[in-house]
Parts: C-alpha cells; sequence; structure tokens
C-alpha cells in the first residue's frame, strides 16, 4: 500500500506533552492500572476513541463566528436543516447533543415493552435505549461478521433470511429494523448497497421501517465505492443519496462522520413520529431549532457533514487506518481482519496467550501500552464484559479479547500512526514479559470504567476456573453485544464499545 499523505496542511497547533517513563509508571499506578483515571495531557497518541476527537477544518471554525445563538430560527439550524436534507434526503431534521440521545427520542416514542429492533449488531447505547422500553434488541449480523479472520468485504452485511424469518415470526412487535453503517461493534465493518437493498425489500414485504445508525456513513459509502461492482468512480455524496433513499430515516452521533466535537441528529420522513419527538426534544433537549447545541455547532456541524464526503479526504482517512493494520500485520501481530473504517483491534487472546483471561490479557496490554509508549488503547474483552454466570457464579468471559487502536479524524499524521505500529510490534516482540492483572475494586455495573487493578507479581497460571462465554460470539460482534448473562440496563456509550 502507498504511504497515504495528509491532504491537508497544519495551521493551529496543539502541543503534546512530553512525559517520562517514570512520570508515566507514577501515573498509571495512581489510576490503579485504569487507563480511563489516566488525565488526557499526559498521552502522547490517544486512541482510546474516535468520536469528538476529530480536528475541525479552518472551514469549520471560521462558522463558529458566524454562530446565531438566537433562542429560536437560528440561521445555523436552516443551513444545517438543508445540509442534512441534502445529504441524507429525509425531511424532517432534529437536532440533538449527540446520538444517543436521538435513539432515546426515537425508541422512548415508537417502542412499546415486549416490542423487538433487529439489527446488524447494536452499539451499545442503541441496545441499552431499546432496553430502556423493555423491548429487545436483537443482532442479526452475516456469520462472517462474527469471524475476525473471515475475509469478507461487508461484513457489516444483515442476514436478511434470519430478518425475515423474524418478522414474520414476532410480526406487530418490530416498531422498526436499524442498520448500523459501519458496524461499529463488530469492528467498523462496512454494509453493501446490496445488502441494503435486500434488507429494504424484506422490510418493505413486512411493511416495518428501515432506520439506520448513520455515524460512519461516510466512511461506509467509501467502502461500497471502493469494494461493490458497479460503483467504482461513484461520488461518494451520489452513493449516500442512493443508500439513504433505501430507508425511512436515520440516528446520527455527529461526532464520527459529522466531523464535529458534539452534535447529533434524528432525520425522518414520517410526519407523525417527527411530531411527537419533537414535543419530547423540547421536554429533554431544547427547542427545535437547536436541540441541546449553540447555534455555532449547528453551524460546524452542517459544514463537517459536506467536508466529510470530500473523496481527498476519505482516501487518507480509510487508507491512514488501513495502513497502520497493514504494519501490525506484517510484522506478525494478531489483529483482526480485514481492517474496519475507524479503527484497528489487537487480538490480545492470540498475542499473548500466556496470560489467562481471567488475568484479562487485553488490559495488561493496554497498560503496557501507555506506560512504555504513552499511547491510549481500550481494552474490548474480559474487563469490560466478564461477568459472573447468575446460575453458578463462575466468572464468564467473552469469546473475544481485543484492544482497540481507535484513530480520531485528521488529528495525527501517519508519522504518528508509524510509532504506534512500530511500539505496538516492539511490545509483541516482548510479549512474554507482560504480566497478568487482578482487580481490586470494581463496580457492579459497568466495572471498566471506574475498576481498580494490580499486576500480579508472579508469572501466569493456567486458570482451571475460566469458563468462556458459550454461543456464537465468535468474532468482533461481542465487542458491543455480549450474548450471554443479564444485560446491564445502563447506557454506556463505551468508547470501545
Ligand atoms: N451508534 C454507534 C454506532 C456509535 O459508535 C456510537 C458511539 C453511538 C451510536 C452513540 O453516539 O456517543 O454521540 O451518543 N460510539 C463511541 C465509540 C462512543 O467510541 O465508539 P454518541
Amino acid at each position: 500500500m502507498r504511504f497515504p499523505a495528509e491532504p491537508f496542511r497544519i495551521k493551529v497547533v496543539e502541543p503534546l506533552r512530553r512525559v517520562s517513563r517514570e512520570e508515566r509508571e507514577r501515573l498509571i499506578r495512581a489510576a490503579g492500572l485504569n487507563i480511563f483515571a489516566v488525565p488526557a495531557d499526559s498521552i502522547y497518541v490517544d486512541l482510546l476513541t474516535d468520536s469528538g476527537t476529530s480536528a475541525m477544518s479552518d472551514h469549520q471554525w471560521a462558522g463558529l463566528m458566524e454562530g446565531d445563538e438566537s433562542y429560536a430560527g437560528s440561521r445555523n439550524f436552516y443551513h444545517f436543516e438543508e445540509a442534512v436534507r441534502s445529504i441524507f434526503g429525509y425531511h424532517h431534521v432534529i437536532p440533538t447533543h449527540q446520538g444517543r440521545v436521538a435513539e432515546n427520542l426515537l425508541f422512548s416514542t415508537v417502542l412499546k415493552p415486549g416490542d423487538v429492533v433487529p439489527n446488524n449488531i447494536h452499539f451499545d447505547t442503541t441496545r441499552a435505549n431499546i432496553e430502556h422500553q423493555a423491548a429487545e434488541a436483537v443482532d442479526l449480523v452475516i456469520e462472517e461478521g462474527l469471524d475476525p479472520a473471515a475475509p469478507h468485504p461487508f461484513k457489516g452485511n444483515l442476514d436478511t433470511e434470519k430478518l425475515d424469518r423474524l418478522l414474520g415470526e414476532r410480526a406487530g412487535r418490530v416498531p422498526l429494523v436499524m442498520l448500523t453503517i459501519t458496524n461499529n461493534s463488530g469492528g467498523g465493518q462496512p454494509v453493501s448497497m446490496a445488502n441494503v437493498r435486500a434488507v429494504r425489500e424484506v422490510c418493505r414485504r413486512h411493511r416495518v421501517p428501515l432506520i439506520f445508525d448513520a455515524c460512519r456513513f461516510a466512511e461506509n459509502c467509501w467502502f461500497i465505492q471502493q469494494r461493490e461492482p458497479g460503483y467504482a468512480g461513484r461520488p461518494v455524496a451520489e452513493i449516500a443519496r442512493e443508500l439513504f433513499a433505501l430507508g425511512d430515516g436515520c440516528t446520527m452521533s455527529a461526532k464520527k462522520d459529522g466531523l464535529v466535537n458534539i452534535g447529533g441528529f434524528l432525520a425522518l420522513n414520517d410526519a407523525a413520529w417527527t411530531e411527537k419527538i419533537t414535543n419530547l426534544l423540547i421536554l429533554i433537549e431544547g427547542f427545535p431549532t437547536y436541540g441541546g447545541l449553540a447555534g455555532r455547532d449547528l453551524e460546524a456541524m452542517a459544514r463537517g457533514l459536506r467536508e466529510v464526503l470530500n473523496e481527498d479526504y476519505l482516501a487518507f482517512r480509510i487508507n491512514q487506518v488501513a495502513h497502520l493494520g497493514e504494519l501490525l500485520d506484517q510484522a506478525g501481530v494478531p489483529i483482526v481482519k480485514p481492517v474496519g473504517g475507524h479503527a484497528v483491534y489487537i487480538d490480545a487472546k492470540r498475542m499473548l496467550p500466556h496470560i489467562p483471561q481471567s488475568q484479562l490479557p487485553g488490559q495488561a496490554l493496554v497498560i503496557a501500552l501507555y506506560r512504555e509508549y504513552g499511547i491510549r488503547a481500550v481494552e474490548i474483552g474480559s474487563l469490560m464484559f466478564g461477568h459472573p454466570d447468575p446460575n453458578s457464579g463462575e466468572m464468564v468471559y467473552p469469546q473475544l479479547e481485543l484492544v482497540r487502536l481507535a484513530v480520531p479524524r485528521r488529528v495525527y499524521t501517519t508519522e504518528h500512526m508509524r510509532y504506534v505500529a512500530e511500539s505496538v510490534i516492539e511490545l509483541h516482540r516482548r510479549r512474554e514479559r507482560l504480566q497478568g492483572l487482578r482487580i481490586t475494586y470494581e463496580a457492579p455495573v459497568l466495572r471498566h470504567f471506574t475498576a481498580r487493578l494490580e499486576e500480579l507479581e508472579s508469572a501466569a497460571e493456567p486458570d482451571a476456573r475460566a469458563g468462556t462465554r458459550p454461543g456464537s460470539a465468535g468474532g468482533p460482534g461481542a465487542v458491543g453485544a455480549p450474548p450471554a448473562g443479564p444485560r446491564k440496563k445502563v447506557p454506556s456509550g463505551t468508547p470501545g464499545a
């Protein structure tokens, strides 16, 4: 692959503080070996999430100065509404301050207890917002989407046979079908246009609307242009129009492909849903022309949504992430393949086979990456999803033990990515020296955010008690959707899930 060169030059610089190995050691110990508790200004390359971490362009920053902070009817709202209508094609545009609010508004309006919402794989907050309405969130991604090594070009595709069966069996209980593009919880894998069309057809037959979770829509449409027969050379903006025309609306966290630090929306064609949602919006977010945002934020979002469709940008973006994956792969570091749109996932189970899951190999890798190189990644494995079996009390561990390196948009140079690759490769060479960890404090829910840990002194011993979660969670699909055990009802917004 060609070395991806940046299609921008740098006008404003945010200095990164150099932190010594000793200081990092002190900070990570003070944080109880929990990377969430390390102050961000002590991190050199921060790959915790690609959400809200984008760098805005000079055009977006200039737009902030043109913010109209009128309570009602701000001109920036009209710019934003026009951008959303022209890109997504849906008539009703409801601004929210981030994606999960759009989810909450939609589900609390259209779901009743006992309803079902299928998706390729629900993101954490989507699932949690559905379950908050006492409804059921069902993941129907294709088999390949659950296999970290399957070389399928569209591993985010939804299994339409399973969807057809579900819509038949639960007729009248499925108010909407969702498709997450790209499929974050499955490793940022894209959905093909052919699959969207097939899903649309099943939805049409069963008279159920199709709503996209569109957080990374531009990245998904780029993959369609690159990989799907018939789309080579077609403008990504045109592909997006074709894709969204197959659905009835979308929820959006603009913190990803909106290229902003805060913002989101819901866009719909249905006037009756819109009316109910708008009334709720006024109650919990704000007046319909600002929805929890400042006028300037709406302007930045309007401009970011157009910029993200720039194909020089997209080529750089996707190739930068792919390049990082390729450097690791070539050096023998086990990663999830093919590399998705926004992140590279290291397979910690394969990299550190001497550390049993009960001793948290993914977290051991995260800690070593920070301690040795000042890099922040996030564990998506036993610390995040391990839980006691409700009957036996024995610990159950997820099938996959991953570490996500999520790449913020337009923030780091390719040289930073090379630094990350060299660091991971060096750590991989010395991997036998990494030690397992033990939890010393954990909260009853979402323990990974606040857990405290310590290192085990002796070499890891095989753990006889370690069970492995049963079922088909054989891929990154397990990431955002732990299949077994009691579900946690609290929306997490888990960076890394
Ligand atoms: N849907 C998907 C597919 C997401 O990846 C996220 C956020 C959301 C919805 C919620 O959006 O954070 O604006 O409320 N993902 C972030 C991540 C947190 O790190 O993957 P939000």
